[in-house]
């Protein structure tokens, strides 16, 4: 970037925090009711939806960060509807994400685990969404939509053989993919020992220590003339030695080469996958589609990798933010936030398309390294990612744009959850909502258009893998939004609202502590949860609980016994699954070369 252009950039990017303050401070203003009274249901905007991944509700501007820059997602709440109690249907990607895009909690379809393993381990792993399973783009792309999605998936690839991609997008509504069909981790460039890296690690030492032990011990047998064997075995024996052992000293690169690659549609481009261009491949990618598809409606998805660590992070924001590596790569983000907007605008499609900006769930508090915070941060509430029902897990940004349609600077407080996004797209689109399974998320459109004063969730449920450890209760008469703990995490060390020396908190067993009567908190006097109720400061108390008790054996009676796609064989890796740009073993290539430097011809800077 020519140092003019970056100035510019810079004096663009305060001008608009500067403006979108403004914005943001005037919450209950409604600026323009443009939208109130008109049916807009049918009317096929363009839907554009842009998901962070790991990013904290309080890494934003717009959400009180006072030390981030984040003017074009700032720039988005101030002309749009900004939603305060906007939740994930899970605390981890996987899940989180097989709910955003199928409108039901992930129980439902599956996507949980039950003994631990809470999001896909591997590419090359049997389980991912059921293909029986409807995502709002397949609905889309029936009712003639063009869908795409760029960026990461984390939903499984293949069933039974590597080329079946039973998983993959393409398999799941989106005509176009481009992306990371797994996810950013530590291993994908090297960072620290991650503890999958770690575990198969001591794995393949103890195998190779074991088969080193029979190697040895057949081999002094022999020699003491002890047992009559061939050398057959004892050689055998050492070479599975050695080969455990260097498997396991060359497992980084093994990892790299096998979840850190790219896909465009079908194709492995880019195995393994070059961090370095992956932020300007993806708004390549997403000008050419908007650009190709500009003339008819079109669903687009853009899943960042950002803000997930290892937080890579292109040289022209290295040191840009007060916040280390983390500030650096959310604001990032939120350049290429605004890169995608004004590809909107150049194109003249801002008005005709519904804009959508969240995380698919809370900031990691156990992201820490020699004292610095690689994770998000959750502002005001307590815990974080991996956590089912503190609310820092689960409360995310939530924001949508439509200029003219949606009013500008409306804050609503209702609560509102991620799969809200399936009815809301698919009523817009002009298709139906299917009746054939539980769709767990409500029609948002009128709560954003101002014409209903609630939102239609008097219940929300909050699980952690297949057991629900909270649920949430907005008592709308006594504008109360009760949060009912039956289960929650030990922190260690004590107090610290997180589970420090692990990559996250567990969901069951000794590190969990169930709650008989559960914990009561109001979330309405007492965002942070910081205060359980008792009988004594809550006269309601033992009402409030027998009517959440009720609503959880209501929601019970819904759900049927579907097979975990996270559990057992689903979720170990398996050589024939194993996504490959060539003949396995041969994962290597590089189709991209080049391409990440190319821009739009009238990309201005
Ligand atoms: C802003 O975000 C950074 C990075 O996550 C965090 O460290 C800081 O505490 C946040 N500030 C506020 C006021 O929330
Ligand atoms: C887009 O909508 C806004 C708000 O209604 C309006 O002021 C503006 O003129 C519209 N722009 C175009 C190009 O139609
Ligand atoms: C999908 O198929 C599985 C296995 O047959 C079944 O348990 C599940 O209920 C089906 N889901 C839907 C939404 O039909």
């Amino acid at each position: 970037m020519a140092p003019l252009g970056r100035a510019c950039l810079l004096f663009r990017s305060w001008l608009a925090v500067g403006l979108s303050m403004l914005g943001c401070g005037l919450p209950a203003v409604v600026l323009t009711v443009a939208g109130a009274g008109k049916d807009v249901s049918g009317s096929r905007p363009n839907i554009l939806l842009l998901l962070a991944d790991d990013l904290g509700i309080g890494d934003i501007g717009c959400y009180g960060n006072d030390t981030i820059r984040t003017p074009n997602i700032d720039r988005l709440a101030a002309d749009g509807v900004r939603l305060t109690q906007h939740l994930a249907a899970a605390s981890l990607c996987t899940p989180s994400r097989a709910a955003f895009l199928t409108g039901r909690y992930p129980l439902r379809s599956g996507m949980v685990s039950s003994h631990g393993n809470r999001v896909l381990q591997w590419a090359g792993v049997a389980g991912g969404l059921p293909t029986n399973e409807t995502t709002f783009a397949k609905i889309l792309q029936g009712q003639g939509y063009a869908t795409g999605l760029v960026g990461k998936w984390h939903l499984g690839v293949s069933c039974e053989s590597s080329g079946d991609h039973c998983h993959h997008p393409l398999n799941h509504g989106f005509d176009h993919y481009y992306g990371m069909p797994f996810t950013m981790m530590g291993d994908c460039a090297q960072w620290a020992l991650s503890e999958k890296r770690a575990a198969l690690q001591r794995r393949l030492n103890v195998y190779a220590l074991c088969m080193a032990l029979v190697a040895l011990t057949l081999a002094a047998g022999k020699y003491a003339g002890l047992f009559p064997v061939s050398w057959a075995p004892v050689l055998c024996a050492a070479a599975a030695a050695l080969l455990c052992f260097a498997l396991s000293h060359f497992l980084g690169p093994l990892i790299v080469l096998a979840d850190c690659f790219l896909m465009r549609n079908h194709g492995v481009t880019e195995q393994p996958m070059n961090f370095g261009t992956s932020a300007s491949l993806f708004l390549r990618e997403v000008w050419s589609f908007v650009g190709r598809n500009k003339q008819r409606p079109f669903l687009l998805f853009v899943s960042f990798l950002h803000t997930h660590i290892p937080l890579v992070t292109t040289e022209d924001f290295l040191g840009s933010s007060v916040h280390g590596l983390y500030g650096d790569n959310v604001q990032e983000m939120d350049w290429m936030v605004g890169q995608i907007l004004d590809t909107l605008e150049r194109e003249g499609l801002a008005n005709n398309t519904l804009v959508y900006f969240a995380s698919d769930h809370g900031g990691s508090l156990e992201s820490q390294q020699g004292g610095h915070q690689y994770g998000g941060w959750n502002g005001i509430y307590k815990g974080g990612k991996g956590m089912a029902g503190w609310e820092g897990g689960i409360r995310v940004p939530g924001i949508f744009r439509w200029p003219g349609v949606l009013p500008a600077g409306r804050v609503v407080s209702e609560p509102t959850s991620l799969m809200d996004v399936f009815p809301t797209v698919v009523r817009l689109g002009g298709g139906e909502v299917p009746r054939d399974r539980v769709i767990d998320g409500r029609d948002l459109l009128p709560l954003l258009l101002g014409t209903a004063p609630h939102s239609e969730h008097e219940f929300l449920l909050h699980y952690c893998e297949t057991f629900l450890h909270a649920a949430r209760w907005h008592q709308r008469d006594r504008g109360a939004v009760w949060k009912v703990h039956y289960v929650t995490p030990i922190f260690h060390p004590e107090g610290a609202g997180a589970c420090y020396g692990t990559l996250a908190c567990p969901c069951s067993g000794q590190g969990v502590a169930r709650h008989d009567p559960p914990l009561l908190f109001d979330l309405s006097r007492d965002p942070s949860e910081a205060h359980a109720l008792t009988p004594d400061t809550e006269p309601a108390f033992h009402q409030v609980l027998e009517r959440v008790a009720w609503a959880v054996e209501d929601h019970r009676r819904t759900l049927s016994p579907v097979a975990l796609q996270l559990d057992g064989y689903r979720n170990r890796w398996s050589a024939w699954l194993q996504p490959c740009c060539g003949p396995f073993p041969l994962c290597w290539c590089d189709r991209e070369k080049g391409g990440g430097r190319q821009t739009p011809p009238d990309r201005d800077l």
